[in-house]
């Protein structure tokens, strides 16, 4: 068999894994399909174990050369708490989908004030490349609640330049103190009103960004984090409210126009299952975890 069919039939595996704070960790995983063809703003859909839950995350970094690709897991729930636990350098992942959903709509917008809170600098960054690319002034505000949320502050400054990014938190004294909302107001006010926002992050924060653009006008697109299954089209657990139109957010997502996503019913409908997220991952901690290692340590 050619080298190039061997090399996108074989199996996702983890080269690389950094522990960035305390719950974020980078996977780099070699899967030459995904390294080739991801485009910015798209995502991948993990599975550890034939056991495990389906989480997708967003694709920060490609490197095709190589046939890697770059993905931070924010361990949170049972399917990003597998991920961490059960993936190391040398692993194979037993499923890596992808890339999934629409790459980002990359134009010349003019300036670009990219938000991200927490997980979504990272998610946010491919796209700051592409924008600066195609010529647009980009400027990165990373907003969490404590300096273990701030994610790839060091990329962003290399990218784009020490006064072109912004910290926030609102919990200790890193960066400017404030949230989502306190970051876009200081920007419009200090430094001058963005042609787009791009926002990625919680449903509460896109909702708080989507009140400052809507009242002035400025467009933005935003990642919707909405519940997802099969990630493919087929069991609508990710349909989002946008305007008067239901959409497949896996399909057409996730940026779609911040300014017209039902930010409410998407907090709504991510709160429907926590009950039953927090029983599995309890059980996967206390019951699943001591198990696999004791059987690991065995082998
Ligand atoms: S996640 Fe199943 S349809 Fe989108």
């Amino acid at each position: 068999m050619a080298k190039g069919v061997v090399e996108l039939l074989s199996k996702p595996k983890v080269v690389g894994k950094r522990q960035v704070s305390p719950r974020g960790y980078f996977l780099e995983v070699y899967l030459p399909l995904v390294a080739q063809k991801a485009k910015a703003g798209q995502f991948v859909t993990f599975q550890a174990t034939e056991l495990s839950p389906r989480q997708p995350l967003q694709v920060v970094d490609v490197d095709p050369q190589r046939g890697t690709f770059s993905v931070l897991v924010e361990a949170h729930n049972r399917a990003t708490v597998e991920l961490v636990e059960l993936l190391e350098e040398g692993t194979e992942i037993f499923n890596v989908g992808g890339p999934n959903g629409t790459p980002f709509p990359v134009e010349k917008y003019g300036t670009v004030l990219l938000v991200g809170q927490g997980w979504g600098a990272a998610a946010n960054y491919p796209i700051a490349k592409e924008l600066l690319s195609a010529q647009n002034e980009v400027y990165a505000a990373l907003v969490g609640g404590s300096r273990e949320n701030i994610y790839c502050e060091e990329d962003y400054k290399k990218l784009l330049g020490e006064d072109k990014v912004l910290v926030h938190t609102e919990e200790d004294d890193y960066g400017r103190e404030g949230g989502v909302s306190e970051a876009v107001e200081a920007f419009i006010k200090e430094v001058k009103t963005p042609d787009l926002i791009v926002f990625a992050g919680s449903p509460v924060g896109g909702e708080a960004v989507a009140e400052i653009t809507k009242s002035k006008g400025i467009k933005n697109i935003s990642l919707v984090a909405s519940n997802m299954l099969c990630t493919g089209g087929l069991c609508l657990t990710c349909r989002v409210k946008v305007g008067d139109k239901m959409v497949l957010n896996c399909i057409e997502g996730p940026y779609l126009d911040g300014n017209a996503v039902d930010w409410k019913m998407v907090s709504f409908r991510n709160g429907y299952y926590w009950d039953l997220e927090k029983e599995a991952l309890e059980y996967f901690i206390n019951k699943l975890l001591p198990k696999l290692k004791r059987k690991k340590q065995k082998a």
